[in-house]
């Protein structure tokens, strides 16, 4: 036992991760004791509850969290209960228009400071003067909200070291949703998390991509409780296939790799990102300087448009920032978007994970802005998803299923392609034995 966990659930030394952190019971309710219970946690962004009274719900687990924008400036999280009789508050999202929490069952009254300021037939009961909705401790950075349930937890800002810094050009407080969308998959959460935070698996599972992705020329980093992975500072700049499928340089060509990759890019110009594409090509440029040239041209293309693009890198422009914010989120960052995959258990089911898809994006100048509805597929067989990650999905349950049979007993991660899972796993560990 190390600090009460019993140490067959521990990472081993040289990084055998025993697989009961993946479906056994007693390991999941321990996360909930000690990290879901102690971790900031993202649960959404400003721009859902942009008017006072607005209020959104976040569950974890079996905790329900209330978060309620109380005056223009100020954004508070509550425990999502009645002082009455425990009732839950409200549920999903949407606005306390008269600016009072009303419980559906008695009708007791918060004020959205937290205050009880109604309790029908208040003379029968002798209740302590000052009654209030107990706190959460809640966040924000980048335009995200992200609560706390422990009153003891380090700021935000530290436990997110050093995210804000790595993605300040990116300027994520500037981004609105441009698409929400969310499933369950029958996994649990981290193997979700994991399907998103290696390259590893793009030969094995993604190989129709091989030739005009260089899957090998990625790095692995390992950045606070968090990590990074992307392409190497050299493959920034080549369009190159992997070199898993063997190809001649004379064969390459570059400009179908150009294509495929601003296909992948998204963002609110796409159809000039692809006219610009095809007047690259048909220019005919020096072979070596096709990648570079649309870099340019893309830069130039979203400052013209009004976007601020100074903090970046022409590379930045065609090649993704994938970040694994921990414990939960996990995604892509480009310039002017962002693909982001926030990762819960379904309640307080091991097997199950409910996963969002969050489509960011900086609005064209000038545009209004409008929430787009939340779309929930209970079954993820409901959406096509596109072929990669139905590719991903689709593993899922193979992967659950395949851990619990008896001759399994752990994983054995790729040391460098992997690193980023191994870390995520010792990081829990630290906050399981402290
Ligand atoms: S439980 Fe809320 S008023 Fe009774
Ligand atoms: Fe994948």
């Amino acid at each position: 036992m190390t600090a009460g966990v019993p140490t067959r659930f521990l990472v081993h030394e040289d990084g055998f991760v025993p697989k009961e952190r993946y479906v056994s019971r007693e390991f999941f309710d321990l996360e909930m004791e000690r990290l879901w219970s102690r971790v900031w946690q993202v649960v959404g962004r400003e721009e859902e509850i942009p008017k006072v009274g607005d209020y959104l719900e976040y569950a974890i687990g079996d905790q329900s969290i209330l978060v309620v924008r109380v005056s223009p400036e100020v954004v508070k999280g509550y425990s999502n209960a009645c002082l009455h009789r425990g009732t839950r508050l409200a549920d999903g999202f949407g606005c306390f228009a008269d600016g009072t929490m009303r419980c559906r069952f008695h009708g007791w009254q918060y004020a959205l400071d937290g205050r009880l300021v109604g309790v029908p037939d208040a003379e029968e009961f002798s209740l302590p003067e000052g009654l209030c909705l107990p706190e959460v401790r809640l966040e924000r950075w980048g335009g995200f909200l992200f609560v706390n349930l422990d009153p003891e937890a380090e700021p935000l800002v530290d436990f997110l070291d050093p995210l804000p810094a790595l993605l300040a050009p990116y300027r994520f407080d500037e981004l609105r949703f441009r698409s929400y969308r969310t499933t369950v998959l029958p996994a649990n959460w981290k193997v979700v998390v994991d399907a998103f935070n290696e390259a590893y698996h793009v030969q094995g599972t993604h190989s129709q991509i091989l030739p005009w992705t260089d899957d090998v020329a990625i790095q692995y980093e390992q950045l606070g409780k968090h990590s990074h992975y992307g392409r190497l500072a050299n493959a920034r700049s080549m369009l190159r296939p992997s070199p898993r499928v063997g190809m001649r340089d004379e064969d390459v060509d570059e400009g179908e790799i150009l294509a495929a990759l601003v296909a992948g890019l998204g963002g609110a110009f796409l159809a000039e990102e692809r006219a610009l594409v095809d007047e690259l090509r048909a220019a005919d440029v020096p072979p070596g300087t096709l990648l570079e040239r649309y870099q340019e041209r893309r830069m130039e293309l979203l400052r013209s448009r009004g976007f601020d693009v100074s903090g970046l890198e022409p590379d930045q422009m065609t090649s993704a920032d994938d970040v694994y914010w921990f414990p939960n989120m996990v995604g892509p960052v480009y310039p002017g978007s962002a693909i982001l995959f926030r990762m819960r258990p379904d309640g307080i089911d091991p097997d199950h994970t409910i996963k969002d898809t969050w489509v960011l994006e900086w609005p064209r100048p000038g545009d209004d802005w409008e929430m787009p509805e939340r779309r929930f597929y209970p079954d993820w067989r409901d959406k096509d998803w596109g072929l990669i990650t139905n590719q991903d999905y689709e593993n899922m349950a193979h992967v659950q299923i395949g851990m619990k049979t008896h001759g399994f007993r752990g994983l054995r991660l790729n040391p460098r392609q992997e690193s980023n899972i191994l870390h995520m796993h010792r990081v829990i560990d630290e906050y399981l034995t402290s």
